[in-house]
């Protein structure tokens, strides 16, 4: 039996709403803080105590803080959900000194941080991605897109608030961004270098996988909807919406996507020195000529979490303890609920542009009544007995159900108790696999 345990979860989003209430079940938590956590965080309690969660007033990326926090209050683990405390280097930092940490170092995050470094390792290591090549100077860049036919995708080097890649059709759209990226510089230094990437066709997933270093452990796929518009159209987001687990890769197709990609992902680490320990997020297209990588994230995907995380059945802190200690090798049997989860993101008004915040929120308490259902906050705060908005993205509402379509239905259900001035969602979360399985039963 382990000793209880004191976790630190870095973050304030609804993925580390997500992974809070899932550690807080685990028997071996007996006291769970949040920096900086969020008005929904702070409601949760650990089972094994009925303690609440204690929010602590500190950024995600204030580094310093965090480990003046760390090295007064000593946690037996600390949890980094986003991925800008990782580039920023604080699992090297709190390994320095002494303080166990989940989560990639810095030098391993660059798989996310640097879109050069992800892109040139993969084609060292013969990973399936698009036809890509690097470049500093904007000329040669404009020669590449020609020979594309301007179908591409122009990705900024390093990490850029998610606003570091287009998606172009045409000639006119890909020198525009060119422009934008290398000569007007809109993004900052993040625009000296960019990925320029063929187009890729196909239905896009979201792979994710724990990594300790020597074993690759898969999850099961699941997709996001980044598109604010329904089927798929307007502006990229945060994400919109999410299910798990998804019609396109049965098992055997998961296989081939580990052997494909996971194994030659990791002897490329392996040879060349990189120590990965934490969960890597391919983002999949899978193609007419079979999967291929878009890009890494070094992290839980936000909302993938959500739905990850309510239909994981083995113990959270088990498995990230697991990860960190190099002892996946004996985890890889990981257990999953036969249920189907959804996730609908809730957003302001506005949003993925400027949106006001301080809105009041009605009705969570009547969708978390429904029987499997689960709300997590991403941008909320409470003020006296009432949440209000505090982000875009405003809460992650979630159902489980025995199938896809029903989860569905329950979300939907539980989002329509839920009401705030301007709120948006996508009403077609799923439709993809909806149409999939329609499509496979005739
Ligand atoms: N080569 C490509 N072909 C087609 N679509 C692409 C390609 N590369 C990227 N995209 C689209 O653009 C989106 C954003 O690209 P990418 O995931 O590389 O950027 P990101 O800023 O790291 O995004 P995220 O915030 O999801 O991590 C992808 O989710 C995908 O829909
Ligand atoms: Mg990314």
């Amino acid at each position: 039996m382990r000793p209880p345990m004191k976790v630190l979860v870095i973050g304030g989003g609804g993925r580390e709403h997500a992974l809070v209430w899932k550690l807080a079940q685990s028997p071996h938590v007996r006291t769970l803080f949040c920096a900086p956590g969020n008005a929904g965080i702070a409601q949760e309690r650990i089972a094994a105590t009925g303690a609440p969660v204690q929010c602590l007033p500190i950024g995600a990326e204030d580094l310093s803080l965090l480990l003046t926090w760390a090295q007064e209050h000593r946690p037996d683990l600390t949890v980094v959900g986003p991925d800008n405390p990782l580039a920023l280097g604080v699992v090297d930092l709190f390994e320095a000194h002494g303080l166990r940490a989940w989560g990639p170092t810095r030098a391993a995050a660059r798989f996310e941080a640097s879109k050069v470094f992800a892109q040139q390792f993969m084609q060292r290591h013969g990973i399936p991605t698009a036809r890509a090549a690097t470049f500093t100077d904007p000329r040669q860049a404009s020669q590449f897109v020609v020979s594309l036919n301007g179908r591409c995708a122009i990705k900024a080097d390093g990490l850029a608030l998610g606003k570091g890649v287009r998606v172009c059709h045409n000639l006119n759209e890909a020198q525009t961004t060119i422009e934008d990226f290398m000569i007007r510089r809109v993004l900052g230094e993040a625009g000296q270098q960019v990925v320029i990437q063929e187009l890729l066709e196909g239905i896009e997933i979201s792979l994710h996988a724990l990594c300790d270093g020597q074993t690759v452990v898969p999850f099961p796929t699941a997709q996001d909807h980044k598109r604010l518009g329904e089927g798929n159209t307007g502006p990229n987001t945060g994400g919109m919406g999410t299910y798990c687990p998804t019609p396109f890769l049965d098992e055997a197709g998961v296989a081939t996507v580990y052997e494909a990609i996971l194994q030659p992902w990791l002897r490329g680490c392996r040879s060349e020195g990189i120590v990965f320990r934490g969960l890597l997020y391919p983002g999949l297209m899978l193609t007419a000529d079979g999967a291929k990588v878009l890009e890494f994230n070094v992290r839980f995907g936000d909302p993938e979490a959500q739905v990850y995380l309510t239909r994981l059945q083995t113990d959270l802190l088990e498995l990230l303890l697991a990860t960190v200690e190099g002892r996946l090798a004996s985890c890889r049997a990981l257990q999953w609920s036969p249920s189907a989860s959804v996730c609908i993101i809730l957003a302001s008004a506005g949003y993925p542009g400027g949106y006001r915040k301080g809105v009041p929120i009605h009705g969570i308490e009547e969708a978390e009544r429904l029987p499997g259902v689960k709300v997590f906050h991403a941008g909320t705060a409470r003020e006296n007995d009432r949440f209000i908005t505090r982000g875009g993205r405003v809460l992650g509402v979630t159902a489980l159900g025995p199938d896809l379509s029903t989860a569905r239905e329950k979300a939907y259900e539980a989002v329509r108790c839920i009401s705030f001035e301007g709120m948006q969602y996508r009403r077609d979360i799923g439709f993809q696999a909806l149409e999939w399985i329609r499509s496979h039963k005739s």
